[in-house]
C-alpha cells in the first residue's frame, strides 16, 4: 500500500459550472477482490465529465466517488484474485468514476498495459475514446475495410480517435468540424475529406460522394434526418450523444427503403464483465495500431489536478481539439 494514507479526488456538489469543482481529500481506497489500485500519472478529461458536473449524468451504483473516467499510472496494490499484473507495472484504465485523483480503483478487466512506445501521461487519453469508438464504430457499426464513414465532431476527443482507427482499418473517412483549424487537424490525422459544417453542406458533399456506410454522430437534432438522407443502402447510423437534442421528427420511409439501422450505445453503465470483453478486443486489435504509430492520442492541454477548474473552462469553451489531461 502507498506511504501516504490520503487521496485527493474532485467532486461537483452541488452541480453547476467549473466553479463548483472542488479538490477534496479522502482516505486511501483499498482494492477489493478483482480490483487494482492505480497511482495515477494522468487523468483524461471528457465531455461526459462536463455533463456529470452539471448534474445530468449520475454515476452508476458502486462507482468510485468523484469525476473522471480514465487514467494512466502504475499499479500500487492488487486486490484478492488478481493475476497477470505486477506491482509497479505501467498501464492505463477505464474507470466508472473517481479518475481525477492521485489514486483510483479499477476492475482488473478494465486495465490495459501501456502500449509500447507510448508516453505514460499521454496514455490517459486513450481508454474512454478507444473503448467508445471500438464499441460503436467497429462492433455496433460493423465498419469494414473499403467502406465510407462520416464522423461528426472530428476534432473532439472521440473524433480524433475515430478518424485514426477508421483509417487504420482501411475505411474512407469523411468528417465534420466547426473551424478551418479543426478541419486541418482532421486531415492531418488521415481524414480523406474534412467538412467545415459552418460554411459547407455535409449532406450534399456525402451524397455527391456516394453516401456513407456508417455515421458516428454526437450531435443529433437536425443531423439525424440528414444522416438518414446521406446513408447508403444498409447504412448504420450510430448515436453516442445529442449535443443538439435527442428528440427529433424523422421520415422513416427512407430508413425502410434503404434498410438502415439506427442505433447507439453508452459505455459507462455497462457491467464490468462487458468492459473486460471490450478491453480484450481493444488490446487485440487497437493496441497494435498504437504500437505501429497508426493511432496516437491528440493532446490539447495539460493542467495540474489542483487547477481542474481551468481544465473544465477549456472543455466548456469548445476551443480544444483532442484531449485535455489532468496531472496529479
Ligand atoms: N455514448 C458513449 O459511450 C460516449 C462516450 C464518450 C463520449 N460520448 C460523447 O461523445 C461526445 C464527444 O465526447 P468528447 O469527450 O470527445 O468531447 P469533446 O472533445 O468536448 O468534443 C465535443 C465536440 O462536439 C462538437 N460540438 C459541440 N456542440 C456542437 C453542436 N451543437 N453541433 C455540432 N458539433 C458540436 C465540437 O466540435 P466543433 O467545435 O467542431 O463544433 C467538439 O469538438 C460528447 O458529446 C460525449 O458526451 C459518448
Amino acid at each position: 500500500m502507498p506511504a501516504t494514507q490520503t487521496n485527493r479526488i474532485v467532486t461537483a456538489n452541488p452541480p453547476g459550472g467549473p466553479e463548483v469543482l472542488r479538490v477534496e481529500t479522502r482516505d486511501m481506497p483499498r482494492p477489493g477482490a478483482g480490483e487494482i489500485l492505480i497511482r495515477n500519472a494522468a487523468c483524461g478529461v471528457n465531455r461526459p465529465d462536463q455533463i456529470e458536473r452539471m448534474g445530468f449524468y449520475p454515476a452508476p451504483a458502486g462507482a468510485p466517488e468523484g469525476l473522471g473516467l480514465e487514467v494512466s499510472g502504475h499499479i500500487e496494490a492488487l486486490g484478492e484474485g488478481v493475476s497477470g499484473f505486477v506491482i509497479g507495472d505501467p498501464l492505463c484504465a477505464l474507470v466508472a468514476g473517481g479518475g481525477y485523483a492521485d489514486h483510483v480503483l479499477a476492475p482488473a478487466g478494465s486495465v490495459l498495459p501501456l502500449p509500447a512506445g507510448m508516453e505514460l501521461t499521454d496514455a490517459a487519453g486513450l481508454p474512454e475514446t478507444v473503448f467508445t469508438v471500438w464499441a460503436n464504430v467497429f462492433e455496433i457499426g460493423a465498419l469494414l475495410q473499403g467502406e465510407t464513414i462520416l464522423i461528426h465532431g472530428g476534432a473532439s476527443g472521440i473524433g480524433t480517435t475515430a478518424i485514426q482507427m477508421a483509417k487504420a482499418a482501411g475505411a474512407r473517412v469523411f468528417t465534420t468540424a466547426g473551424t478551418q483549424e479543426k478541419c486541418d487537424l482532421c486531415r492531418a490525422l488521415g481524414a480523406d475529406r474534412a467538412i467545415n459544417y459552418r460554411d459547407e453542406d455535409y449532406e450534399a458533399i456525402l451524397t455527391e460522394a456516394g453516401g456513407a456506410d456508417v455515421v458516428l454522430d454526437m450531435v443529433g437534432g437536425s443531423y439525424v434526418q440528414k444522416n438518414i438522407n446521406l446513408a447508403r443502402q444498409g447504412g448504420r447510423l450510430v448515436s453516442i450523444a445529442f449535443l443538439q437534442g435527442s428528440r427529433v421528427e424523422i421520415d422513416l420511409m427512407r430508413v425502410m427503403l434503404k434498410r438502415l439501422t439506427l442505433t447507439g450505445s453508452t459505455l459507462r453503465a455497462r457491467p464490468d464483465a462487458e468492459k473486460a470483453r471490450l478491453a480484450a478486443a481493444v488490446r487485440r486489435t487497437v493496441w497494435p495500431w498504437i504500437e505501429t504509430g497508426q493511432l496516437r492520442p491528440v493532446i490539447d492541454a495539460r493542467f495540474a489536478l489542483a487547477d481542474v477548474r481551468s481544465a473544465h473552462e477549456r472543455l466548456d469553451s469548445g476551443a480544444h481539439s483532442g484531449k485535455i489531461l489532468l496531472i496529479p
